[in-house]
């Protein structure tokens, strides 16, 4: 077991904006390209998901303020408009309707999130 004491967070709760999403890095790519994390909170829920739309390997956008739909409930890709929703990642509508955001687990220690 990891002691979380010894590990720093990734950000705090306060630092992602209620209804919003902050991108932050998340390793690299088997071609070596660098990818990002979202993190995107619904009051005190928090969830991450790989930036990478499941119809094309690419980001579902560049900035944290463009990528969650004027719904509010779900984050769009901005290339071909495919939704997902908040729970589970599942894609509601759009080329890659069914399939899932590839989900990152994270765990929340007070306002601290943690990889988890
Ligand atoms: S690349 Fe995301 S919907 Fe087409």
């Amino acid at each position: 077991m990891v002691d979380s004491t010894l590990v720093s967070p990734i950000c705090s709760l306060s630092e992602i904006p209620d209804g919003g999403t902050l991108l932050v890095p998340y390793g690299v790519s088997e071609e070596g390209l660098p990818r990002e994390a979202i993190l995107w909170r619904q009051g005190a829920e928090v969830r991450a998901y790989l930036n990478e739309c499941k119809h094309l390997p690419i980001p579902l956008a560049f900035e944290a303020d463009s990528i969650v739909a004027d719904d509010k409930v779900h984050l769009i890709c901005l290339t071909h408009g495919a939704l997902y929703r908040f729970g589970d990642g599942r894609c509601v509508t759009g080329p890659c309707r069914g399939d899932h955001l590839d989900r990152l687990q994270i765990r929340v220690e007070g306002d601290a999130i943690f990889w988890a």
